[in-house]
């Protein structure tokens, strides 16, 4: 029993409460991606589509593909025999294009993933507003692929469907951009989630999924109440007996406060089992759970109590109950005095305050919408779509806070997407570096920081080490060569790009022939002198000159070893270097003279005007000290 009517609806409550099975008729908010054609020119532009509540939609982040859409199939109610929609390395990835019909949503999300599909659109059959895509829940059959349908899916409407296959029909490219990002609002710093679940867990698939995801998922919510990053509340949905019937044997074994608070029987068989009355019982001591440990100060431990629940008590071995539930409430040292006190009467013929809130709180407010599927995940006001399932909800969670705000958890090893292990994303690469970055959002490309050195350029196809230090990181990618213990590099330090050192030529990039020794003997560019020999090595050349001449390399020519030249060169020079001293101090003292006397005259003219003669020495002496 996991639908429901909305709670005002007298009669809606009654079917529910006599009759024990409702078809999934109920309305809800939609919740819509954008979803972003972006070729042909035609259809560029943003359009409706509605998340499907199974797969994996990326809080959060975009996918962007191009559409295929079967020829034969065209429901995808059959497996594909081929894997017809995995996209081919390099090339973007595919979104599987269906029909509506004949066959559950899940079930053509889950050919399309087998066939290679990164997403599905699903085309609706009819013009109609858009509705939520939800996993059959009465199929066993189906529960069992359900779970692991991990791409993201999301129905559109008939014409936009129309459009696309014209379009492909037309041997057009079709592109499409799905964009999660603005799917749940993320104002602040923190997220606030509310988790719509109940104490029954025998009803199937559901129930399992939804003890499975409470297992798993406890640590995280944990770790992100203790860190003051979420707040959670947890919610249960009661109905009320209509008031014609609270004396009927139904509402009394399913209700309790005089048939204000209900919930059908687990077994859907009042002869059975549990009653409803005692699911609603064990709902409310959940929620006074709750209230007594928040008031404490320490909400997460709700999380310790509803899983220790599940596994000390489950109804399958007859634990279900207050016996046992208050062994648990004991264990994890939460006051049960303070749980029953919480819990009050349940024969009362009153509003119990908390019961009342949660019946309030099922009505939608704002952009939310009624609770009417269970389990239900709202966060930050919005309801969450997609599968429940720790690191799906996390991605969802994650994406609610503000950018660059995220905790460590929306950073961790868990959320990764491991879409980096092939190909590098298809992101740039060289050696053991990569742009390709697993986050929450999905795979970005994005250049990488090594050892302090960023990288910078698009991600994609070029990254490249910049500014100081680039030179320690696979020696910026440039030309290295040892010989003898001498080594020689392209990379400067300072600089971007590679640059032969002297003595080399080439491009300077990492090749073996990145740069090659200039020859420059037989090049006939050093060494020219008459009788000379030249040598090449590596990176340079050796010149001897013939006869008793050195070799002066500056000047690529010889001169006597008779040090003559030299000598006369130093005595020329010391003529020089006198005269201009001479020259020098000459200039000063002229300078100085004039300036002073100038000075004086000027100054001596302006104090006239203010002073007493006899302080005018003294001021024309403190005044010409400071030139
Ligand atoms: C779903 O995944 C589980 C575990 O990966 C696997 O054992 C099971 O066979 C899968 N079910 C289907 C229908 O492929
Ligand atoms: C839990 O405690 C917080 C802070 O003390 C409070 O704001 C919140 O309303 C409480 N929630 C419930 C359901 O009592
Ligand atoms: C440079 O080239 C050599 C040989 O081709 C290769 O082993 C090395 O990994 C390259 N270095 C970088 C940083 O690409």
């Amino acid at each position: 029993m996991w639908t429901m009517g909305r709670c005002g609806c007298r009669a809606v409550a009654m079917v529910v409460l006599l009759l024990l099975a409702v078809p999934a008729w109920s309305t809800f908010v939609v919740e819509e991606s954008a979803l972003m054609v972006t070729s042909p020119e035609s259809l560029k532009g943003k359009h409706q589509s509605a998340i499907g509540n199974f797969g994996v939609p990326q809080y959060g982040g975009t996918l962007s593909g191009t559409v295929s859409y079967p020829s034969v199939n065209s429901k995808a109610c059959e497996a594909f025999p081929t894997d017809q929609f995995k996209s081919v390395p390099g090339q973007r990835p595919v979104f599987a294009l269906v029909d509506r019909g004949d066959c559950y949503f899940a079930t053509k999300v889950w050919y399309a993933q087998q066939a290679g599909a990164a997403a599905v659109l699903v085309a609706d059959n009819k013009q109609e507003k858009l509705i939520t895509m939800d996993s059959p829940e009465e199929d066993p059959a189906a529960s069992q692929f359900i779970q692991n349908i991990t791409i993201p899916s999301a129905l559109i409407t008939k014409d936009l469907g129309d459009s696309l296959k014209k379009a492909l029909s037309d041997k057009e490219m079709v592109s499409i951009k799905l964009d999660w990002r603005e799917s749940l609002p993320h104002p602040d710093k923190r997220v606030e989630y509310e988790f719509w679940t109940n104490s029954n867990d025998e009803c199937g698939p559901k129930c399992d999924a939804q003890v499975e995801f409470v297992r798993n998922y406890k640590g995280v919510a944990q770790m992100l109440e203790q860190g003051g990053y979420t707040q959670f509340t947890p919610h249960y949905i009661t109905w009320y007996c209509p008031q014609a019937f609270i004396e009927s044997k139904q509402c009394k074994s399913q209700c309790i406060n005089n048939g204000r608070y209900c919930a059908p029987d687990p077994e859907q068989d009042f002869s059975v089992g549990y009653d409803g009355k005692q699911v609603v019982i064990e709902n409310l001591r959940q929620l006074c759970v709750f209230k007594v440990t928040n008031d404490t100060g320490k909400p997460w431990k709700w999380w310790d109590f509803v899983t220790d629940f599940q596994i000390r008590c489950p109804m399958k071995e007859k634990k279900y109950g207050p016996e046992c539930a208050e062994e648990v409430i004991k264990s994890l040292s939460i006051d049960v005095g303070a749980v029953q006190k919480c819990m009050g009467d349940p024969n009362a013929d009153q509003d119990h305050p908390i019961l009342k809130h949660e019946q309030d709180a099922q009505v939608g407010q704002g952009d939310r919408g009624d609770v009417t599927i269970l389990p239900t995940l709202i966060i930050n006001n919005r309801q969450y779509r997609g599968k429940l399932d720790k690191s799906a909800v996390l991605k969802a969670i994650c994406s609610g806070f503000e950018e660059a705000s995220d905790p460590p958890a929306c950073l961790s090893d868990t959320l990764q997407t491991n879409e980096c292990l092939e190909n590098n994303g298809g992101c740039w690469s060289s050696g053991d570096l990569t742009a390709c970055q697993d986050t929450f959002r999905g795979r970005v490309c994005q250049c990488p920081l090594v050892k302090g050195v960023q990288f910078e350029g698009d991600g994609y196809t070029h990254c490249e080490a910049k500014g100081p230090g680039r030179c320690k990181i696979g020696n910026g990618e440039c030309w290295q060569e040892n010989r003898d213990g001498v080594t020689k590099s392209a990379c400067q330090d300072d600089n971007a790009g590679c640059k032969c050192p002297v003595g080399f030529e080439g491009d300077g990039k990492n090749t073996t022939n990145g740069c090659v020794d200039i020859n420059e003997c037989t090049r006939r560019t050093k060494c020219q002198c008459p009788d000379c020999t030249c040598t090449n090595t590596w990176g340079g050349y050796d010149c001897q000159c013939g006869g008793d001449l050195l070799y002066i390399g500056e000047h690529d020519t010889c001169i006597s070893k008779q040090s003559q030249p030299s000598k006369l060169g130093w005595f020329v020079t010391l003529i020089v270097l006198a005269g201009l001293a001479v020259l020098g101090v000459g200039a000063y003292v002229v300078y100085k003279y004039r300036l002073r006397s100038y000075m004086d005259s000027e100054i001596r003219a302006i104090m006239a005007q203010y002073m007493p003669l006899d302080s005018q020495n003294e001021s024309q002496n403190h005044m010409a000290d400071e030139i």
